[in-house]
Protein backbone atom coordinates (compact mmCIF):
# COMPACT_ATOMS: atom_id res chain seq x y z
CA UNK A 1 0.00 0.00 0.00
CA UNK A 2 1.54 3.33 -0.89
CA UNK A 3 1.03 5.60 1.95
CA UNK A 4 3.42 8.59 0.62
CA UNK A 5 3.81 10.82 -2.06
CA UNK A 6 6.33 14.00 -3.38
CA UNK A 7 4.46 16.61 -5.13
CA UNK A 8 7.19 18.34 -7.58
CA UNK A 9 6.36 22.00 -7.19
CA UNK A 10 9.29 23.79 -7.86
CA UNK A 11 10.73 24.58 -11.63
CA UNK A 12 10.76 28.86 -12.58
CA UNK A 13 7.26 28.87 -14.36
CA UNK A 14 9.48 30.87 -16.83
CA UNK A 15 6.62 30.55 -19.87
CA UNK A 16 3.80 32.31 -17.67
CA UNK A 17 5.94 35.63 -17.07
CA UNK A 18 5.58 37.68 -16.08
CA UNK A 19 3.11 36.59 -13.88
CA UNK A 20 5.33 33.79 -12.42
CA UNK A 21 8.46 36.74 -11.20
CA UNK A 22 6.97 37.40 -7.95
CA UNK A 23 4.16 34.23 -7.51
CA UNK A 24 5.09 30.95 -7.97
CA UNK A 25 3.21 28.82 -11.08
CA UNK A 26 1.60 26.92 -8.40
CA UNK A 27 0.18 28.92 -5.89
CA UNK A 28 -1.96 31.06 -9.03
CA UNK A 29 -5.34 30.52 -9.64
CA UNK A 30 -7.21 27.76 -11.82
CA UNK A 31 -10.36 29.42 -11.45
CA UNK A 32 -11.53 29.81 -7.55
CA UNK A 33 -8.15 27.99 -5.73
CA UNK A 34 -4.00 27.64 -6.05
CA UNK A 35 -3.17 25.14 -8.81
CA UNK A 36 -1.41 23.00 -5.85
CA UNK A 37 -4.86 21.98 -4.49
CA UNK A 38 -5.73 20.10 -7.48
CA UNK A 39 -3.05 17.66 -7.76
CA UNK A 40 -3.27 17.37 -3.88
CA UNK A 41 -6.08 16.92 -4.17
CA UNK A 42 -6.04 13.50 -6.36
CA UNK A 43 -3.60 11.78 -3.60
CA UNK A 44 -6.14 12.23 -1.04
CA UNK A 45 -8.75 11.19 -2.83
CA UNK A 46 -6.51 7.63 -3.30
CA UNK A 47 -6.16 7.94 0.89
CA UNK A 48 -2.41 9.50 1.05
CA UNK A 49 -1.94 11.66 3.88
CA UNK A 50 2.01 11.77 4.15
CA UNK A 51 3.58 14.87 1.60
CA UNK A 52 6.82 15.99 0.56
CA UNK A 53 6.38 19.12 -1.67
CA UNK A 54 9.25 20.11 -3.76
CA UNK A 55 9.64 23.72 -3.96
CA UNK A 56 11.43 26.17 -5.74
CA UNK A 57 14.74 28.26 -3.47
CA UNK A 58 13.62 30.58 -1.02
CA UNK A 59 9.99 29.97 -1.99
CA UNK A 60 9.03 27.54 0.68
CA UNK A 61 7.62 30.26 3.23
CA UNK A 62 4.95 30.83 0.63
CA UNK A 63 3.29 27.23 0.58
CA UNK A 64 3.57 27.00 4.18
CA UNK A 65 1.61 30.15 4.50
CA UNK A 66 -1.45 28.66 2.45
CA UNK A 67 -1.01 24.69 3.06
CA UNK A 68 0.85 24.78 6.79
CA UNK A 69 1.81 21.38 8.00
CA UNK A 70 -1.61 20.14 6.47
CA UNK A 71 -2.80 19.35 9.73
CA UNK A 72 -6.56 21.85 8.48
CA UNK A 73 -6.85 19.02 6.10
CA UNK A 74 -6.04 15.72 8.47
CA UNK A 75 -2.91 15.40 6.47
CA UNK A 76 1.21 15.47 6.94
CA UNK A 77 3.07 17.89 4.93
CA UNK A 78 7.13 18.42 4.52
CA UNK A 79 8.77 20.77 2.49
CA UNK A 80 12.48 20.35 0.70
CA UNK A 81 13.90 22.92 -1.00
CA UNK A 82 15.55 22.35 -4.98
CA UNK A 83 18.47 24.20 -5.49
CA UNK A 84 17.58 24.49 -8.92
CA UNK A 85 15.07 22.62 -11.79
CA UNK A 86 17.91 19.92 -12.73
CA UNK A 87 14.87 17.39 -13.43
CA UNK A 88 11.93 15.58 -11.96
CA UNK A 89 14.04 12.50 -10.95
CA UNK A 90 16.00 14.83 -8.50
CA UNK A 91 12.55 14.29 -6.25
CA UNK A 92 13.60 10.93 -5.26
CA UNK A 93 17.28 12.08 -4.62
CA UNK A 94 15.88 15.17 -2.46
CA UNK A 95 13.35 12.89 -0.97
CA UNK A 96 15.67 9.96 -0.18
CA UNK A 97 14.61 10.23 4.37
CA UNK A 98 11.30 10.98 3.36
CA UNK A 99 10.69 7.77 1.01
CA UNK A 100 12.72 5.92 3.57
CA UNK A 101 12.28 1.98 3.22
CA UNK A 102 8.77 2.64 1.77
CA UNK A 103 7.33 3.07 -2.16
CA UNK A 104 5.99 6.49 -3.17
CA UNK A 105 4.03 8.15 -5.62
CA UNK A 106 4.71 11.25 -7.40
CA UNK A 107 2.70 14.09 -9.11
CA UNK A 108 4.03 16.97 -11.35
CA UNK A 109 2.66 20.10 -9.20
CA UNK A 110 0.95 21.49 -12.33
CA UNK A 111 -1.06 18.13 -13.27
CA UNK A 112 -5.01 18.37 -13.11
CA UNK A 113 -7.04 15.53 -13.21
CA UNK A 114 -10.88 14.73 -13.58
CA UNK A 115 -13.44 11.96 -14.29
CA UNK A 116 -15.93 9.88 -13.45
CA UNK A 117 -13.85 6.11 -12.43
CA UNK A 118 -10.59 7.80 -11.96
CA UNK A 119 -10.03 7.39 -8.45
CA UNK A 120 -10.72 3.55 -8.87
CA UNK A 121 -8.29 3.46 -12.02
CA UNK A 122 -5.25 4.74 -10.43
CA UNK A 123 -5.52 3.38 -6.89
CA UNK A 124 -6.69 -0.11 -8.30
CA UNK A 125 -3.43 -1.25 -8.01
CA UNK A 126 -1.85 1.51 -5.31
CA UNK A 127 0.03 -2.11 -4.13
CA UNK A 128 3.21 -1.55 -5.32
CA UNK A 129 5.92 -3.69 -3.88
CA UNK A 130 7.80 -4.12 -7.22
CA UNK A 131 8.16 -2.03 -10.13
CA UNK A 132 6.52 1.70 -11.27
CA UNK A 133 3.06 2.15 -12.56
CA UNK A 134 2.76 5.28 -14.85
CA UNK A 135 -0.90 6.29 -16.51
CA UNK A 136 -1.09 7.37 -19.63
CA UNK A 137 -3.75 10.08 -21.93
CA UNK A 138 -4.43 10.53 -25.37
CA UNK A 139 -3.44 13.64 -26.43
CA UNK A 140 -3.22 16.46 -30.50
CA UNK A 141 -0.15 17.90 -29.26
CA UNK A 142 2.16 14.52 -27.99
CA UNK A 143 5.66 16.08 -28.87
CA UNK A 144 5.17 18.41 -25.57
CA UNK A 145 5.24 15.53 -23.24
CA UNK A 146 6.90 12.51 -22.42
CA UNK A 147 5.31 9.53 -24.89
CA UNK A 148 4.90 5.70 -25.01
CA UNK A 149 5.11 3.68 -27.87
CA UNK A 150 3.10 0.40 -27.68
CA UNK A 151 2.77 -2.62 -29.78
CA UNK A 152 0.47 -5.74 -28.94
CA UNK A 153 -0.18 -3.56 -25.12
CA UNK A 154 3.93 -3.88 -24.62
CA UNK A 155 5.05 -0.46 -23.89
CA UNK A 156 8.36 -0.29 -26.54
CA UNK A 157 9.47 2.38 -26.46
CA UNK A 158 9.62 5.60 -24.49
CA UNK A 159 10.75 8.98 -25.31
CA UNK A 160 10.58 12.62 -23.95
CA UNK A 161 9.38 15.62 -26.15
CA UNK A 162 9.92 12.97 -29.49
CA UNK A 163 10.46 15.36 -32.70
CA UNK A 164 8.95 12.20 -34.16
CA UNK A 165 6.69 9.49 -32.78
CA UNK A 166 3.68 7.86 -34.46
CA UNK A 167 2.25 7.55 -31.06
CA UNK A 168 -0.46 9.87 -29.20
CA UNK A 169 0.27 8.62 -25.93
CA UNK A 170 1.07 11.26 -23.55
CA UNK A 171 2.68 9.72 -20.32
CA UNK A 172 0.78 11.64 -17.64
CA UNK A 173 2.47 13.51 -14.65
CA UNK A 174 1.56 11.08 -11.96
CA UNK A 175 3.71 7.95 -11.19
CA UNK A 176 3.78 5.18 -8.38
CA UNK A 177 7.51 3.97 -7.96
CA UNK A 178 8.87 1.02 -5.54
CA UNK A 179 12.02 1.48 -3.19
CA UNK A 180 14.37 1.34 -6.17
CA UNK A 181 13.37 4.58 -7.26
CA UNK A 182 15.92 6.29 -4.99
CA UNK A 183 18.92 4.33 -6.43
CA UNK A 184 18.14 4.41 -9.72
CA UNK A 185 17.48 8.24 -9.69
CA UNK A 186 21.27 8.56 -8.11
CA UNK A 187 22.63 7.11 -11.10
CA UNK A 188 20.98 9.10 -14.09
CA UNK A 189 22.60 11.88 -16.20
CA UNK A 190 21.41 14.80 -17.22
CA UNK A 191 20.22 14.65 -20.78
CA UNK A 192 21.54 16.98 -23.97
CA UNK A 193 19.29 19.54 -22.52
CA UNK A 194 20.81 19.69 -18.98
CA UNK A 195 18.00 17.77 -16.90
CA UNK A 196 17.20 14.81 -15.45
CA UNK A 197 14.84 12.88 -17.43
CA UNK A 198 12.00 10.89 -16.03
CA UNK A 199 11.40 8.98 -18.98
CA UNK A 200 15.75 7.63 -18.67
CA UNK A 201 14.34 6.49 -14.97
CA UNK A 202 11.19 4.84 -16.38
CA UNK A 203 13.21 3.10 -18.77
CA UNK A 204 15.35 1.45 -16.12
CA UNK A 205 11.76 -0.01 -15.17
CA UNK A 206 10.97 -0.59 -17.92
CA UNK A 207 14.25 -2.93 -19.27
CA UNK A 208 13.88 -4.64 -16.59
CA UNK A 209 10.25 -6.06 -17.28
CA UNK A 210 8.87 -3.70 -14.15
CA UNK A 211 6.72 -1.08 -15.69
CA UNK A 212 3.12 -1.38 -16.09
CA UNK A 213 0.79 1.29 -17.91
CA UNK A 214 -2.78 2.12 -17.71
CA UNK A 215 -4.72 4.51 -19.82
CA UNK A 216 -6.83 7.24 -18.61
CA UNK A 217 -9.62 6.67 -21.67
CA UNK A 218 -11.12 9.80 -22.90
CA UNK A 219 -13.65 9.77 -20.55
CA UNK A 220 -11.57 11.07 -17.92
CA UNK A 221 -9.69 14.40 -18.22
CA UNK A 222 -5.74 15.37 -18.27
CA UNK A 223 -5.55 18.90 -18.19
CA UNK A 224 -2.88 21.20 -19.35
CA UNK A 225 -1.78 24.15 -17.03
CA UNK A 226 1.58 24.86 -19.19
CA UNK A 227 0.40 28.43 -20.64
CA UNK A 228 -1.44 31.32 -19.78
CA UNK A 229 -3.95 30.14 -22.36
CA UNK A 230 -4.05 26.53 -21.02
CA UNK A 231 -4.49 28.80 -17.07
CA UNK A 232 -8.17 29.82 -19.00
CA UNK A 233 -9.13 27.10 -20.39
CA UNK A 234 -9.04 25.10 -17.65
CA UNK A 235 -9.83 27.83 -15.24
CA UNK A 236 -13.46 27.44 -17.44
CA UNK A 237 -13.40 23.60 -17.74
CA UNK A 238 -13.63 24.35 -13.59
CA UNK A 239 -15.64 26.91 -13.50
CA UNK A 240 -18.25 25.52 -16.19
CA UNK A 241 -18.38 21.53 -13.68
CA UNK A 242 -18.44 23.72 -10.05
CA UNK A 243 -21.40 26.16 -11.63
CA UNK A 244 -23.44 23.45 -13.16
CA UNK A 245 -23.20 21.24 -9.99
CA UNK A 246 -22.73 23.52 -7.22
CA UNK A 247 -19.81 21.03 -5.96
CA UNK A 248 -16.29 21.74 -6.27
CA UNK A 249 -13.63 20.31 -7.62
CA UNK A 250 -10.21 19.37 -5.29
CA UNK A 251 -11.79 21.33 -1.71
CA UNK A 252 -8.98 20.03 0.13
CA UNK A 253 -10.95 20.50 3.67
CA UNK A 254 -14.86 18.49 1.78
CA UNK A 255 -12.20 15.06 0.98
CA UNK A 256 -10.26 15.22 4.39
CA UNK A 257 -14.20 15.24 5.81
CA UNK A 258 -15.51 13.06 3.69
CA UNK A 259 -12.29 10.63 4.44
CA UNK A 260 -13.09 10.92 8.41
CA UNK A 261 -9.15 12.56 8.69
CA UNK A 262 -10.76 15.76 10.34
CA UNK A 263 -14.19 17.13 12.18
CA UNK A 264 -16.33 19.17 11.49
CA UNK A 265 -14.66 22.14 14.33
CA UNK A 266 -11.66 21.80 11.62
CA UNK A 267 -13.76 23.30 9.16
CA UNK A 268 -14.62 25.96 11.27
CA UNK A 269 -11.11 26.24 11.91
CA UNK A 270 -10.61 26.72 8.00
CA UNK A 271 -13.49 29.29 8.01
CA UNK A 272 -11.71 31.56 10.02
CA UNK A 273 -8.12 30.69 8.18
CA UNK A 274 -9.45 31.99 4.84
CA UNK A 275 -12.19 34.36 6.16
CA UNK A 276 -14.54 35.90 3.96
CA UNK A 277 -14.96 34.71 0.71
CA UNK A 278 -16.76 32.21 -1.60
CA UNK A 279 -14.55 29.05 -0.49
CA UNK A 280 -15.40 29.78 2.91
CA UNK A 281 -19.04 30.18 2.31
CA UNK A 282 -18.74 26.67 0.67
CA UNK A 283 -17.02 25.29 3.64
CA UNK A 284 -20.00 26.43 5.74
CA UNK A 285 -22.39 24.11 3.78
CA UNK A 286 -20.37 20.86 4.98
CA UNK A 287 -20.93 21.76 8.58
O1 LIG B 1 2.91 16.97 -17.45
C1 LIG B 1 3.42 15.74 -17.90
C2 LIG B 1 4.80 15.90 -18.47
O2 LIG B 1 5.62 16.51 -17.45
C3 LIG B 1 5.39 14.55 -18.89
O3 LIG B 1 4.70 14.06 -20.02
C4 LIG B 1 6.87 14.66 -19.24
O4 LIG B 1 7.40 13.38 -19.47
C5 LIG B 1 7.62 15.32 -18.08
O5 LIG B 1 8.98 15.53 -18.39
C6 LIG B 1 7.00 16.66 -17.72
O6 LIG B 1 7.19 17.55 -18.82
P1 LIG B 1 7.07 19.13 -18.67
O7 LIG B 1 7.76 19.79 -19.80
O8 LIG B 1 5.65 19.48 -18.46
O9 LIG B 1 7.89 19.37 -17.34
P2 LIG B 1 8.16 20.74 -16.60
O10 LIG B 1 9.61 21.05 -16.71
O11 LIG B 1 7.17 21.77 -17.01
O12 LIG B 1 7.88 20.37 -15.08
C7 LIG B 1 6.69 19.77 -14.64
C8 LIG B 1 6.43 20.14 -13.19
O13 LIG B 1 7.50 19.73 -12.34
C9 LIG B 1 6.26 21.63 -12.93
O14 LIG B 1 5.19 21.77 -12.02
C10 LIG B 1 7.57 22.08 -12.34
C11 LIG B 1 8.08 20.84 -11.64
N1 LIG B 1 9.53 20.69 -11.66
C12 LIG B 1 10.16 20.40 -12.84
C13 LIG B 1 11.51 20.22 -12.90
C14 LIG B 1 12.21 19.88 -14.18
C15 LIG B 1 10.25 20.80 -10.50
O15 LIG B 1 9.66 21.03 -9.42
N2 LIG B 1 11.60 20.62 -10.55
C16 LIG B 1 12.28 20.34 -11.69
O16 LIG B 1 13.52 20.19 -11.64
Amino acid sequence: MINKAIIMAGGSGTRLRPTTLAINKHLIPIYDKPLIYYPLSLLMLIGIRNFLIIVKKKKKNDFTKLLGNGNNYGIKINYCEQKKPSGIPEAFVLGEKFINNDSVALILGDNIFYGQGLIEIISSEKKISRGARIFSYPVRNPKQFGVIEVKKNKIVKLIEKPIKTKSNLAITGLYFFDNKVVNYSKKLKPSKRGEVEITDLLNKYRLNGKLKADFIGRGGAWLDTGTIDDFYKTSSFVSSIENRQGLKIACLEEIALNNKWISKKNINDSIKFYGKCLYSEYLKKLK
